[in-house]
């Protein structure tokens, strides 16, 4: 097929509009992104606009109009709280999903009974939607899962060939695509966010939800509240990692990457090949140059790419919910002490899996000498712990640890006083030793609550007969004494529930590879 670009001008909208009437597509500008357009009420055109993009159908289309008085007839009914919306924010960059008429198919509405409605802002895409007389149905511009098209550079990109016509009407004005809220429900639930935040929705409706899909990945099991939410988006072909720090943790950490690329603001330090994506204090920038720095990154061949995290507020939300899904939901948290925590029970090789990760580059905080430091001769921790224990644990203020470890572990509660006294301590000395990426080796990682301190952890676990064996070698006590220490830590399936990945090490599975597998996906 062949596509015909169309600058601006009343002739050529004019002849869009023909070509919408008469069933074709149209590529249009909008205040948010590009739109791929058919008449909203022709199956057959509104068909090709999911063949052109490669969308799966289920997945619905927003309907755009040129006037307010267009809605009514594409919904059951009109909400109060709708009409509120639509008097505060149409025309503008928000859709509104309501219950649909029997006017709107079922192609676009992606076997749904409800509609979103949109009226857009931009002065072409008004014109356009006046000219051909009928709804239009819309998408962005872009082929399923690319990021949507903030210039007609990148609708031609995906487009030339497949559509009838481009309109090219410069840069888009935000960036993002529009806010989608349903009031087909009660209360009203933000499916994605856009340049109407929600505080300004708010404003005019009072409290609505966010549906958890905006911020974080969907859970397994969740059903999707928006089709769109369950597909892969705004995805380059780079793998894109989200950081998230300060200015500076953030320009330290990409600072010592190599072969990646920053996504970063406008005068961040950075070192490292970079793209940015608008000021650091300025979200509607960062929505206009997110889409086109992502496209960017592709254009340049990037193949790994550490992108700043944005704020989460006011149309930060569009950027962050937008950014986060481009990451697949990896994101990097220099903001926790502790990168990685590596637990599990004793003997099952945590020390070794920590020298992996020191020969990565990480600093490897071990716990135990920790414990040991914050007991030495002099600390003010002994005389609590002579309190508690008796005078003879210091033998010319030395600490007797054997003697210590047999009083404390005698009874669960002695156990649990001893920690309560070691466990502040241990923390606070750990996480002021903390810097850049850290490895906390800690067998009590959970008795400490130190797990919600690490970005992410991970277990070391070995079958109990290696575990047995090793630990009587290694510490020279018979196998009864070595079953009593296993016994007092917790089991496998307590690690596997609540660590995020689990490294098997008996010897014949390979550490080395399943440590740099999960580095892989974290890093
Ligand atoms: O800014 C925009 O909204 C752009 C311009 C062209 O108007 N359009 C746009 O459309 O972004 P699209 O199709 O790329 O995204 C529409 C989103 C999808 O995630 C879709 O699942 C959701 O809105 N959606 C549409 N109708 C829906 C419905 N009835 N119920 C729930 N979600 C719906
Ligand atoms: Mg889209």
């Amino acid at each position: 097929m062949k596509t015909e670009l169309l600058t601006v001008n009343d002739e050529n909208i004019k002849k869009a509009g023909r070509i919408i009437v008469d069933g074709g597509l149209v590529a249009f500008p909008t205040e948010t992104v590009y739109g791929l357009g058919a008449n909203a009420l022709n199956d057959e055109a509104v068909k090709n606009i999911y063949k052109a993009k490669g969308r799966p159908s289920d997945n619905p289309l927003i309907v755009h109009v040129a006037d307010k008085a267009d809605i009514a007839r594409l919904v059951k009914e009109i909400p109060p709280k709708a009409e509120k919306l639509i008097n505060a924010f149409f025309p503008g960059a928000l859709t509104i999903i309501m219950n649909k008429s029997d006017l709107i198919g079922k192609t676009v509405s992606g076997g749904l009974d409800t509609v979103a409605v949109r009226m857009p802002k931009n002065e072409i895409a008004h014109k356009l939607i006046s000219e051909s007389g009928c709804p239009i149905a819309a998408p962005s511009a872009n082929t399923s899962g690319l990021p949507s098209p903030t210039r007609a550079k990148y609708v031609i990109d995906d487009m030339m060939g497949k559509i009838d016509a481009i309109i090219d009407g410069g840069d888009c004005e935000y960036g993002v695509e529009s806010t989608v809220i349903t009031l087909a429900s009660e209360p009203p639930v933000l499916l994605r966010p856009g340049a109407v935040t929600k505080e300004m929705i708010e404003s005019v409706i009072g409290e609505i939800t966010v549906a958890p899909a905006v911020l974080e990945g969907m859970k397994d099991d969740e059903v999707a509240a928006s089709p769109g939410m369950k597909y892969k988006h705004y995805a380059p072909k780079a793998k894109v990692v989200m950081v998230n720090g300060t200015k500076e943790q953030y320009e330290h950490f990409v600072n010592s990457k190599t072969d990646a690329y920053a996504l970063c603001y406008d005068g961040d330090n950075v070192n490292i090949p970079k793209v940015t994506y608008g000021k650091e204090n300025d979200d509607l920038s960062q929505a206009r140059e997110l889409f086109d720095a992502l496209r960017e990154l592709d254009e340049k061949g990037a193949k790994k790419v550490y992108a700043r995290t944005p704020h989460k507020d006011g149309v930060g939300m569009a950027v962050y919910n937008r950014l986060i899904r481009a990451c697949a939901f990896c994101i990097i948290d220099l903001q926790k002490p502790f990168t990685i925590g590596i637990t599990g029970p004793t003997g099952a090789g945590k020390g070794y899996v920590c020298d992996i990760l020191r020969s990565k580059g990480f600093k490897v905080i071990n716990c135990d000498e920790v414990a040991r430091k914050v007991t030495e001769k002099g600390s003010p921790l002994l005389d609590k712990l002579c309190e508690v224990f008796g005078n003879d644990i210091l033998h010319g203020g030395e600490l007797d640890r054997a003697l210590l470890a047999k009083r404390a572990f005698d009874t669960k509660e002695h156990t649990r006083l001893l920690n309560s006294i070691l466990h502040p301590v241990i923390c606070e000395e750990c996480k002021r030793q903390a810097q850049g990426l850290t490895v906390l080796d800690a067998p009590q990682l959970f008795e400490a609550g130190l797990e919600d301190d690490c970005y992410k952890v991970i277990a070391v676990l070995a079958n109990k007969e290696t575990r047995i064996n090793r630990i009587m070698k290694r510490d020279n006590i018979d196998r009864e004494a070595a079953l009593l220490r296993i016994s007092a830590q917790y089991d496998d399936d307590f690690f596997i529930d609540n660590c995020d990945y689990v490294i098997y090490n008996n010897g014949g599975e390979n550490p080395l590879t399943q440590t740099e597998n999960i580095l892989e996906v974290i890093l």
